[in-house]
């Protein structure tokens, strides 16, 4: 591989795509970033291939043909289907785990089992594949009980049950494969847990990691976190729910296990590892792993981080160690989420967007669900549509800038949260 010089490939079509090709474009090694297939917004900054995420010998393909140094896979799909293991097996280097680790989000009764195997705090739980004894465990749980469709379902497989009637409604529907397909032939039924969420990203190269700034996403459509649970509506990052003499904690009692207890399975993981925490009255439980970048946390967690970062991507995906720590800015990141109103139930889509130009100062606009028409005009394709980030010397200034940005930006089914950021602002 050149060290200089180098041609990125980006996997992927959404916000996270748009952030990661943005971020890898800064950098002085790199000559060119394509990204696969890219949205409306990616096709005016960067060059697009048309190749669909899941279609592992088109990637190989091309990134064959484009003389690919490094491809970054930015979505799950993917890296469930051994996208990364079929690139490395061909000599392509590719950021993200290969599919053994990937199943870590693939399959949520893995994960499950391994917190378990490895005494990692996290809900009490069953995993089950039969209707029958679904509903026998479920009468030891009490309520409020949560559902799972074990499998990748899009961020909408977790079902908060208040009844045990509507749970037993749900473990029919996904075990009969109405509900989630294959994704729901196994359920995981989980003890519901309260307190609030916070996400921790590593980029990992085995047993090795650098933390990236804590986040807080906002899951729900709804002000005030009502509504149902959507892919995220917005997020902030740090946040001060988590001090730094907490995260060493963290690292102490759920990281360090997490990546040990990998490698003592045979997985050495590369790439990123999102932990999803819930911090509960009795400590820390993880709620879930993703095992690729969050979104829309990526797009408040890498504009904070203060040098280059397509080193250490590469250092990952090769295995090699990575930098103590990262290099951070002390500012601070929020991203609104413009969706198209209807998300996450139907929605209108073909709105032209008009966004302001120049840009509100200290904003960035990312692309999530847009497509480029041949006129060149670029328009609404998707629920999530554009994130509006906003940086700053505080979370106020940093959320004054994103709101600006929100409001100069125009398409007619437009609908965004007032309230991105409110827990931290209540608590400060
Ligand atoms: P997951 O995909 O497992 O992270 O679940 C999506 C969302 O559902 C989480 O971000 C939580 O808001 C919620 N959730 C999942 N599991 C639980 C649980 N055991 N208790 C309470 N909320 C949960
Ligand atoms: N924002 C949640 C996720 O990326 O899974």
């Amino acid at each position: 591989m050149n060290e200089k010089n180098l041609n990125i490939l980006v996997l992927g079509s959404g916000g996270r795509e748009h952030t990661l090709a943005k971020i890898c474009s800064q950098s002085p090694l790199v000559n060119e970033v394509l990204v696969a297939p890219g949205n409306g917004g990616i096709e005016q900054e960067f060059r697009v291939l048309p190749v669909a995420v899941e279609d592992n010998e088109s990637i190989l393909n091309i990134a064959k043909e484009e003389e690919i140094d490094l491809v970054v896979v930015g979505p799950e799909v993917p890296l469930c289907n051994g996208v990364v293991d079929a690139l490395n097996e061909a000599g392509v280097l590719a950021y993200g785990p290969n599919a053994a680790c990937a199943r870590l989000e693939g399959s949520k009764a893995f994960s499950k089992d391994f917190l378990a195997r490895h005494n990692i705090p996290t809900a009490e739980y069953g995993n089950f594949c039969e209707v029958e004894t679904a509903l026998e465990y479920l009468q030891s749980c009490s309520l409020p009980v949560v559902v799972k469709a074990s499998g990748l379902a899009a961020g909408k497989g977790v079902i908060i049950c208040n009844s045990k009637e509507e749970a037993e409604t749900e473990i029919h529907d996904m075990l009969s494969g109405n509900r989630f397909g294959a994704s729901g032939s196994e359920v995981v039924i989980e003890e519901f847990l309260e307190g609030e969420e916070a996400s921790l990203h590593l980029i990992c190269s085995g047993e090795n990691y650098v933390t990236l700034p804590m986040s807080q996403d906002h899951k729900k459509v709804g002000e005030g976190d009502t509504g149902p649970n959507t892919g995220g509506m917005g997020a902030y990052a740090p946040t001060s729910l988590v001090s730094p003499s907490m995260l060493a904690e963290y690292e102490e009692s759920i990281v360090r296990p997490t990546l040990a207890g990998l490698k003592s399975e045979g997985m050495e993981f590369r790439g990123t590892l999102y932990i999803g925490l819930m911090l509960t009255k009795s400590g820390p439980k993880v709620l879930e792993f993703n095992v690729r970048f969050g979104d829309p946390e990526t797009q408040v967690i890498l504009p904070l981080v203060d040098q280059d970062l397509v080193p250490v991507l590469i250092s990952s995906a090769k295995g090699e160690p990575l930098p103590e720590q990262l290099k951070i800015k002390q500012e601070f990141a929020l991203v609104v989420v413009l969706a198209s109103e209807g998300y996450p139930g139907n929605y209108p889509k073909g709105d032209t967007i008009t966004p302001p130009s120049p840009l509100p100062p200290c904003t960035l606009l990312i692309h999530a669900g847009t497509a480029s028409r041949p006129d060149g005009s670029v328009v609404s394709s998707g629920g999530r549509v554009l994130g509006a980030v906003g940086t700053g010397k505080s979370l106020q200034d940093a959320r004054n800038s994103a709101y600006e940005l929100c409001k100069s930006v125009a398409f007619s089914s437009k609908y965004y949260r007032k309230d991105i950021g409110h827990r931290e602002f209540s608590r400060t």
